[in-house]
């Protein structure tokens, strides 16, 4: 039987058009971009034209952006290179919502070098309050790190306006677009952003790539030293196959949504909707705020949402729980936390993430499942 995916917040599959992108540098174009011969001619080529269509994603000069390993990589890279800029600014504002791959280097920031680090809350539906940003800001602060797009709840927050916050009062912006990126246009011809962070896997291209917006007037710091690559910004053999898949995923994005040929939000409103018809005691995270076109957060009241996930694994279905198994304790995430979704709901939350190859027959699958499921829960709950 054919298994549908619904985690394509967690990864994608990968393009076909971006796997034959690829296939050449996995084969016999297989130079290193640092050779002086035809080999690594044909190497830095791909380099180059990856770095001009991750670009046009953006629509910012390919210079501008640094390959990095992934998301994480781009995240720690902006982070270090605002702090290491003025040693003696040590402040940084960010929020309780974002990824690991910004919160664990600001907590070894504050724990091992004393910086002060202000984690703004979000609303009951993961928005943010701009005027709460404006005031957490100060002098000394290095840098402000907030995230396009939420990984779990899907909710984007206004780049453009806290930007412009930002840049007001003279303080860095970083933002981790991974999962904004390919879903929703971004202009840094525009969007007053000093580092965007991207990774190829969220929009379908390979694992292990990733791309670092660097605006021109902002510093950086290498994280990773040695040889030159990267015009010395980032050392170590490039992923030349990883760049030519990663540049071929934005380009499709970028056409996909130019040309409104995504299927997406429609099915995920019609997800939704079909959910809240059928299914009694649902809250949509997020409802109120401008969300991911594919992402859907719902949690079901008085249910577990990891037997929820197996008995659909086991109908062939991949969704996410939200929760990471703590000695057989179901331990709802910090961002479900900040949004203080109710005690009766949230341990009854799932994660569904469509992509473009997605399509209704499958949601429709989910759909007729789902009703079961959630009562299957709920007696296991109340026996
Ligand atoms: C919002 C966000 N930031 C950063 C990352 C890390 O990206 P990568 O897996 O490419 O390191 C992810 C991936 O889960 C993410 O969702």
């Amino acid at each position: 039987m054919k298994r549908i995916y619904f985690d394509n917040n967690a990864t994608t599959p990968l393009d076909p058009e971006v796997r034959q992108a690829m296939a050449p540098y996995l084969n016999e174009r297989f130079g290193n971009p640092s050779s002086g011969h035809r080999f690594g001619e044909e190497a830095l080529a791909a380099l180059a034209v990856g770095r001009q269509q991750v670009a046009g994603l953006l629509n910012c000069s390919p210079e501008r952006i640094l390959f990095t390993s992934g998301g994480t990589e781009s995240n720690n890279t902006a982070i270090w290179s605002a702090v290491f800029a003025v040693p003696a600014k040590k402040h940084i504002v960010s929020s309780v919502v974002e990824h690991p791959s910004v919160l664990k280097p600001l907590e070894f920031l504050q724990q091992r070098f004393g910086y002060s680090v202000e984690l703004l809350p979000v609303d009951r539906d993961g928005g943010l309050d701009l005027a709460q940003l404006d005031a957490a800001l100060r002098p000394d602060t290095a840098l402000v790190s907030l995230m396009g797009a939420n990984n779990e709840s899907g909710v984007v927050w206004p780049l453009a306006e806290i930007g412009e916050i930002c840049r007001e009062r003279g303080v860095l912006f970083h933002s981790d677009a991974v999962q904004l990126a390919g879903k929703s246009p971004l202009d840094l011809e525009v969007l007053p952003v000093d580092y965007l962070a991207l990774g190829a896997h969220k929009l379908h291209g390979p694992k292990g790539m990733g791309a670092l917006y660097v605006r021109r007037t902002a510093p950086l710091t290498p994280l990773i030293m040695g040889a030159g690559q990267e015009m010395a910004r980032r050392a170590g053999t490039e992923n030349v196959a990883g760049t030519a898949g990663f540049g071929k995923a934005c380009e499709v994005a970028a056409r996909v949504m130019n040309a409104g040929e995504t299927n997406l939000p429609g099915l995920r409103d019609m997800l939704q909707e079909r959910i809240l018809a059928d299914i009694d005691g649902v809250i949509v995270n997020g409802a109120s705020q401008p969300r991911l076109p594919n992402t859907l957060n719902v949690s079901f009241e008085n249910c577990a949402s990891g037997a929820m996930v197996q008995e659909l694994d086991e109908r062939n279905i991949a969704v996410s729980a939200h929760s990471a198994c703590h000695s057989g304790d179901l331990d709802p995430s910090h961002v479900l936390r900040a949004m203080a979704v109710p005690e009766t709901h949230i341990h009854g939350t799932l994660r569904i993430s469509l992509s473009r190859f997605n399509t209704a027959e499958e949601v429709d699958v989910l759909c007729r499942v789902l009703p079961g499921i959630v009562a299957k829960s709920r007696q296991g709950m109340t026996l």
